[in-house]
Protein backbone atom coordinates (compact mmCIF):
# COMPACT_ATOMS: atom_id res chain seq x y z
CA UNK A 1 0.00 0.00 0.00
CA UNK A 2 1.47 3.57 -1.11
CA UNK A 3 -0.08 6.22 1.42
CA UNK A 4 0.85 9.02 -1.19
CA UNK A 5 -1.24 6.95 -3.88
CA UNK A 6 -4.18 6.49 -1.43
CA UNK A 7 -4.32 10.11 -0.65
CA UNK A 8 -3.96 10.94 -4.51
CA UNK A 9 -6.79 8.13 -5.23
CA UNK A 10 -9.10 9.64 -2.42
CA UNK A 11 -8.68 13.24 -3.23
CA UNK A 12 -9.67 12.54 -7.16
CA UNK A 13 -13.21 10.40 -6.08
CA UNK A 14 -13.63 13.22 -3.62
CA UNK A 15 -13.64 16.22 -7.25
CA UNK A 16 -15.88 13.36 -8.78
CA UNK A 17 -18.22 13.60 -6.16
CA UNK A 18 -17.74 10.28 -4.88
CA UNK A 19 -17.69 8.84 -0.99
CA UNK A 20 -14.93 8.27 0.87
CA UNK A 21 -14.36 6.72 4.20
CA UNK A 22 -12.07 8.73 6.56
CA UNK A 23 -10.17 8.08 9.40
CA UNK A 24 -9.85 10.81 12.25
CA UNK A 25 -8.78 10.75 15.39
CA UNK A 26 -12.38 11.01 17.02
CA UNK A 27 -14.23 8.41 15.09
CA UNK A 28 -14.16 6.93 11.01
CA UNK A 29 -16.33 9.63 9.00
CA UNK A 30 -17.75 9.60 5.49
CA UNK A 31 -16.73 12.40 3.67
CA UNK A 32 -17.49 14.28 0.80
CA UNK A 33 -16.90 17.70 -0.79
CA UNK A 34 -18.73 19.83 0.97
CA UNK A 35 -19.76 22.07 -2.07
CA UNK A 36 -21.22 19.33 -3.84
CA UNK A 37 -24.93 18.85 -2.56
CA UNK A 38 -24.61 15.76 -4.89
CA UNK A 39 -22.51 13.94 -3.56
CA UNK A 40 -23.71 15.31 -0.04
CA UNK A 41 -26.89 14.34 -0.57
CA UNK A 42 -25.18 10.42 -1.46
CA UNK A 43 -23.67 10.71 2.22
CA UNK A 44 -27.10 11.43 3.72
CA UNK A 45 -28.80 8.45 1.81
CA UNK A 46 -25.57 6.07 2.57
CA UNK A 47 -26.06 6.89 6.28
CA UNK A 48 -29.68 6.94 5.88
CA UNK A 49 -29.38 10.30 7.68
CA UNK A 50 -32.59 12.80 7.90
CA UNK A 51 -31.69 15.67 5.37
CA UNK A 52 -32.84 18.10 9.13
CA UNK A 53 -29.77 16.70 11.24
CA UNK A 54 -26.86 18.73 9.35
CA UNK A 55 -23.12 17.65 8.83
CA UNK A 56 -19.91 19.39 10.06
CA UNK A 57 -17.70 20.83 7.63
CA UNK A 58 -13.83 19.35 8.16
CA UNK A 59 -10.82 22.02 7.20
CA UNK A 60 -7.02 21.79 6.83
CA UNK A 61 -6.62 25.16 9.26
CA UNK A 62 -8.91 28.39 10.71
CA UNK A 63 -7.77 29.81 7.74
CA UNK A 64 -9.91 27.56 6.01
CA UNK A 65 -12.81 27.80 8.71
CA UNK A 66 -12.58 31.48 8.27
CA UNK A 67 -13.79 31.48 4.69
CA UNK A 68 -16.89 29.90 5.19
CA UNK A 69 -17.61 30.80 9.49
CA UNK A 70 -18.02 33.72 11.29
CA UNK A 71 -14.73 34.15 13.64
CA UNK A 72 -15.62 36.10 16.86
CA UNK A 73 -12.99 36.56 20.11
CA UNK A 74 -14.38 33.11 21.54
CA UNK A 75 -14.04 30.86 18.58
CA UNK A 76 -10.29 32.25 17.12
CA UNK A 77 -9.67 31.41 21.24
CA UNK A 78 -10.91 27.89 21.65
CA UNK A 79 -9.70 26.75 17.83
CA UNK A 80 -6.06 28.61 19.09
CA UNK A 81 -6.32 26.19 21.84
CA UNK A 82 -7.96 22.94 20.50
CA UNK A 83 -7.40 22.76 16.63
CA UNK A 84 -6.32 20.44 14.71
CA UNK A 85 -8.63 18.53 17.42
CA UNK A 86 -11.44 17.01 18.57
CA UNK A 87 -13.87 20.04 18.84
CA UNK A 88 -16.73 21.20 16.25
CA UNK A 89 -17.56 24.80 16.46
CA UNK A 90 -21.19 25.79 15.52
CA UNK A 91 -20.95 29.43 14.58
CA UNK A 92 -22.66 31.81 12.02
CA UNK A 93 -22.44 30.45 8.31
CA UNK A 94 -20.63 32.94 6.12
CA UNK A 95 -22.23 33.06 2.53
CA UNK A 96 -19.93 30.76 0.39
CA UNK A 97 -20.65 27.79 -1.97
CA UNK A 98 -18.03 26.21 -0.36
CA UNK A 99 -20.20 24.53 2.26
CA UNK A 100 -24.22 23.36 0.55
CA UNK A 101 -27.29 24.57 1.99
CA UNK A 102 -27.53 20.49 2.11
CA UNK A 103 -25.09 19.49 3.67
CA UNK A 104 -26.04 22.48 6.38
CA UNK A 105 -29.54 21.55 6.67
CA UNK A 106 -30.77 24.95 5.28
CA UNK A 107 -29.71 26.33 8.35
CA UNK A 108 -27.77 30.08 8.88
CA UNK A 109 -25.08 28.61 10.79
CA UNK A 110 -22.12 26.17 10.35
CA UNK A 111 -20.63 23.38 11.97
CA UNK A 112 -16.22 23.35 11.52
CA UNK A 113 -13.71 21.10 12.67
CA UNK A 114 -10.02 20.89 12.26
CA UNK A 115 -9.18 17.38 12.38
CA UNK A 116 -6.02 16.08 14.00
CA UNK A 117 -5.26 12.55 12.39
CA UNK A 118 -2.81 12.74 9.82
CA UNK A 119 -4.55 11.11 6.89
CA UNK A 120 -7.44 13.17 7.11
CA UNK A 121 -5.14 16.25 6.97
CA UNK A 122 -3.32 14.81 4.00
CA UNK A 123 -6.52 14.51 2.27
CA UNK A 124 -7.77 18.01 2.95
CA UNK A 125 -4.60 19.67 1.75
CA UNK A 126 -4.69 16.99 -1.22
CA UNK A 127 -8.63 18.28 -1.77
CA UNK A 128 -7.90 21.57 -1.61
CA UNK A 129 -11.24 22.73 0.11
CA UNK A 130 -13.89 21.94 3.08
CA UNK A 131 -15.24 18.11 3.91
CA UNK A 132 -18.63 16.72 4.99
CA UNK A 133 -17.69 14.15 7.28
CA UNK A 134 -20.59 12.47 9.52
CA UNK A 135 -19.53 9.43 11.56
CA UNK A 136 -19.28 6.45 8.69
CA UNK A 137 -21.67 4.41 10.42
CA UNK A 138 -25.79 4.03 9.76
CA UNK A 139 -27.70 7.04 11.56
CA UNK A 140 -28.52 5.62 14.79
CA UNK A 141 -25.94 3.11 14.98
CA UNK A 142 -22.71 3.22 17.07
CA UNK A 143 -19.84 5.10 15.48
CA UNK A 144 -17.10 3.33 13.46
CA UNK A 145 -13.62 2.81 15.57
CA UNK A 146 -11.83 1.11 13.55
CA UNK A 147 -11.36 0.49 9.40
CA UNK A 148 -13.14 -2.90 8.96
CA UNK A 149 -16.21 -1.66 11.39
CA UNK A 150 -16.42 2.16 8.85
CA UNK A 151 -16.53 -0.69 5.81
CA UNK A 152 -18.95 -2.63 6.97
CA UNK A 153 -21.17 0.35 7.96
CA UNK A 154 -21.45 2.55 4.92
CA UNK A 155 -17.95 0.76 2.82
CA UNK A 156 -20.35 -0.18 -0.11
CA UNK A 157 -21.22 3.51 -0.74
CA UNK A 158 -17.26 4.53 -0.90
CA UNK A 159 -15.15 4.73 -3.97
CA UNK A 160 -11.95 5.20 -1.54
CA UNK A 161 -11.38 4.32 1.94
CA UNK A 162 -8.54 5.34 3.94
CA UNK A 163 -7.31 2.73 6.67
CA UNK A 164 -5.54 5.06 9.58
CA UNK A 165 -5.83 2.36 12.20
CA UNK A 166 -7.89 2.07 15.26
CA UNK A 167 -9.07 6.04 16.06
CA UNK A 168 -7.05 6.65 19.34
CA UNK A 169 -9.95 8.79 20.62
CA UNK A 170 -12.97 6.57 19.82
CA UNK A 171 -15.81 9.02 21.08
CA UNK A 172 -17.07 12.43 18.37
CA UNK A 173 -15.92 15.39 18.64
CA UNK A 174 -16.88 17.64 21.21
CA UNK A 175 -19.46 20.12 19.77
CA UNK A 176 -19.67 23.73 20.89
CA UNK A 177 -22.41 26.46 19.81
CA UNK A 178 -20.67 30.02 19.74
CA UNK A 179 -24.00 32.05 18.42
CA UNK A 180 -24.90 33.66 21.66
CA UNK A 181 -24.40 32.27 24.64
CA UNK A 182 -21.52 29.76 24.26
CA UNK A 183 -23.58 26.19 24.63
CA UNK A 184 -22.53 22.76 24.89
CA UNK A 185 -24.20 20.66 21.96
CA UNK A 186 -22.28 17.58 22.48
CA UNK A 187 -19.87 16.53 25.27
CA UNK A 188 -16.21 14.98 23.79
CA UNK A 189 -12.26 14.48 24.41
CA UNK A 190 -12.62 18.52 25.18
CA UNK A 191 -14.11 18.21 28.16
CA UNK A 192 -16.47 21.10 29.49
CA UNK A 193 -13.61 21.72 32.11
CA UNK A 194 -11.40 22.01 28.92
CA UNK A 195 -13.81 24.25 27.51
CA UNK A 196 -14.35 26.72 30.22
CA UNK A 197 -10.67 27.22 30.73
CA UNK A 198 -10.66 29.29 27.52
CA UNK A 199 -14.10 31.00 27.09
CA UNK A 200 -16.05 30.96 30.57
CA UNK A 201 -19.27 29.16 31.66
CA UNK A 202 -21.25 27.00 29.05
CA UNK A 203 -24.64 26.57 29.39
CA UNK A 204 -26.38 23.06 29.99
CA UNK A 205 -26.80 20.97 26.77
CA UNK A 206 -29.82 18.99 27.55
CA UNK A 207 -31.72 22.37 28.21
CA UNK A 208 -30.79 22.99 24.73
CA UNK A 209 -30.78 19.73 23.04
CA UNK A 210 -33.19 21.16 20.57
CA UNK A 211 -30.59 23.86 18.80
CA UNK A 212 -28.18 20.32 17.59
CA UNK A 213 -31.14 18.88 15.49
CA UNK A 214 -28.51 15.20 15.74
CA UNK A 215 -29.04 15.05 19.52
CA UNK A 216 -32.92 14.24 19.56
CA UNK A 217 -33.13 10.81 19.16
CA UNK A 218 -32.07 7.17 19.91
CA UNK A 219 -28.46 7.23 18.90
CA UNK A 220 -25.40 5.39 19.15
CA UNK A 221 -27.47 2.29 19.63
CA UNK A 222 -26.59 -1.46 19.56
CA UNK A 223 -29.30 -4.15 18.49
CA UNK A 224 -29.25 -5.66 21.82
CA UNK A 225 -30.90 -3.69 25.24
CA UNK A 226 -28.47 -2.22 26.67
CA UNK A 227 -28.85 -1.35 30.59
CA UNK A 228 -26.72 1.18 32.68
CA UNK A 229 -24.65 1.34 35.77
CA UNK A 230 -25.12 -1.94 36.20
CA UNK A 231 -22.83 -3.34 39.08
CA UNK A 232 -24.80 -7.27 39.00
CA UNK A 233 -25.29 -8.54 35.47
CA UNK A 234 -27.85 -11.14 34.88
CA UNK A 235 -26.79 -14.65 33.38
CA UNK A 236 -27.41 -13.77 30.05
CA UNK A 237 -25.81 -10.26 29.98
CA UNK A 238 -22.62 -9.71 28.70
CA UNK A 239 -21.07 -7.05 30.95
CA UNK A 240 -19.15 -4.37 30.08
CA UNK A 241 -17.09 -3.51 32.82
CA UNK A 242 -15.10 -0.78 34.10
CA UNK A 243 -12.38 -0.92 36.66
CA UNK A 244 -13.13 -3.16 39.75
CA UNK A 245 -16.66 -3.46 38.15
CA UNK A 246 -16.36 -6.13 35.66
CA UNK A 247 -13.95 -8.98 34.96
CA UNK A 248 -10.75 -8.04 34.01
CA UNK A 249 -11.01 -9.86 30.69
CA UNK A 250 -12.37 -9.43 27.82
CA UNK A 251 -15.07 -6.31 27.33
CA UNK A 252 -13.44 -4.46 30.48
CA UNK A 253 -13.27 -0.87 29.12
CA UNK A 254 -10.54 0.17 31.26
CA UNK A 255 -9.90 -2.58 34.08
CA UNK A 256 -7.03 -0.02 35.51
CA UNK A 257 -10.34 2.86 35.35
CA UNK A 258 -8.79 4.97 32.85
CA UNK A 259 -11.60 7.28 31.30
CA UNK A 260 -9.67 7.87 28.17
CA UNK A 261 -9.15 3.81 27.39
CA UNK A 262 -12.86 3.52 27.99
CA UNK A 263 -13.95 6.24 25.61
CA UNK A 264 -10.80 4.38 22.98
CA UNK A 265 -12.66 1.01 23.52
CA UNK A 266 -16.46 1.69 24.29
CA UNK A 267 -17.81 1.92 20.60
CA UNK A 268 -15.76 -1.43 19.41
CA UNK A 269 -16.65 -3.15 22.82
CA UNK A 270 -20.48 -2.15 22.25
CA UNK A 271 -20.16 -3.94 18.36
CA UNK A 272 -18.52 -6.67 19.92
CA UNK A 273 -20.92 -7.17 22.61
CA UNK A 274 -23.84 -6.90 20.24
CA UNK A 275 -22.53 -9.78 18.12
CA UNK A 276 -22.14 -12.20 20.98
CA UNK A 277 -24.87 -14.74 21.82
CA UNK A 278 -26.26 -12.61 25.14
CA UNK A 279 -29.50 -11.39 25.50
CA UNK A 280 -28.71 -8.23 26.75
CA UNK A 281 -25.66 -5.73 27.35
CA UNK A 282 -24.96 -4.27 30.94
CA UNK A 283 -22.40 -1.42 31.27
CA UNK A 284 -20.79 -1.02 34.43
CA UNK A 285 -21.36 2.48 36.12
CA UNK A 286 -18.78 4.94 34.72
CA UNK A 287 -17.52 8.06 36.68
CA UNK A 288 -19.05 11.45 35.36
CA UNK A 289 -16.28 13.41 35.95
CA UNK A 290 -14.32 14.80 32.67
CA UNK A 291 -13.92 12.46 29.56
CA UNK A 292 -16.57 10.53 31.83
CA UNK A 293 -19.18 13.76 30.63
CA UNK A 294 -19.43 12.23 27.01
CA UNK A 295 -18.64 8.58 28.12
CA UNK A 296 -22.08 8.35 29.97
CA UNK A 297 -23.73 10.81 27.31
CA UNK A 298 -23.41 8.00 24.65
CA UNK A 299 -24.27 5.33 26.95
CA UNK A 300 -27.94 7.10 28.02
CA UNK A 301 -28.20 7.81 23.94
CA UNK A 302 -27.31 4.18 23.17
CA UNK A 303 -29.83 2.97 25.69
CA UNK A 304 -32.68 5.23 24.67
CA UNK A 305 -32.89 7.64 27.53
CA UNK A 306 -32.50 10.68 25.71
CA UNK A 307 -34.52 11.85 22.88
O1 LIG B 1 -15.75 13.62 15.63
C1 LIG B 1 -16.59 13.99 14.81
O2 LIG B 1 -17.15 15.09 14.86
C2 LIG B 1 -16.91 13.02 13.66
C3 LIG B 1 -15.65 12.85 12.81
C4 LIG B 1 -15.87 11.97 11.60
O3 LIG B 1 -15.12 14.10 12.46
N1 LIG B 1 -18.03 13.49 12.91
C5 LIG B 1 -19.29 13.47 13.42
O4 LIG B 1 -20.26 13.96 12.57
O5 LIG B 1 -19.53 13.07 14.54
P1 LIG B 1 -21.82 13.66 12.78
O6 LIG B 1 -22.48 14.16 11.55
O7 LIG B 1 -22.00 12.23 13.10
O8 LIG B 1 -22.23 14.56 13.99
C6 LIG B 1 -22.35 15.97 13.82
C7 LIG B 1 -23.13 16.57 14.93
C8 LIG B 1 -24.59 16.21 14.88
O9 LIG B 1 -25.07 16.01 16.20
C9 LIG B 1 -25.23 17.44 14.23
O10 LIG B 1 -26.59 17.62 14.59
C10 LIG B 1 -24.34 18.54 14.79
O11 LIG B 1 -23.04 18.00 14.81
N2 LIG B 1 -24.35 19.74 13.94
C11 LIG B 1 -23.83 19.90 12.70
N3 LIG B 1 -24.08 21.12 12.21
C12 LIG B 1 -24.77 21.79 13.17
C13 LIG B 1 -25.35 23.08 13.27
N4 LIG B 1 -25.25 23.97 12.29
N5 LIG B 1 -25.99 23.41 14.42
C14 LIG B 1 -26.09 22.52 15.42
N6 LIG B 1 -25.59 21.26 15.40
C15 LIG B 1 -24.94 20.90 14.28
MG1 LIG C 1 -22.72 10.57 14.01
Amino acid sequence: MDPAADIAKAAAALKHGGLVILPTETVYGLAADAGNARAVAAVYAAKGRPAFNPLIAHVADVATARRIARFDERAERLAAAYWPGPLTLVLPADDDAAVCDLARAGLDTVAVRAPAHPLAQALLAAFGGPLVAPSANRSGRPSPTTFADALEETGAAAAAALDGGPCVIGLESTVVALLDAPRLLRPGAVTRAGIEAVIGPLLEAEADARRSPGRLTRHYAPNLPLRLNVTDPGPNEVWLGFGAFGLPEPLNLSPGGDLAEAAANLFAYLRAADRSSAAGIAVAPIPDEGLGEAINDRLRRAAGYVG
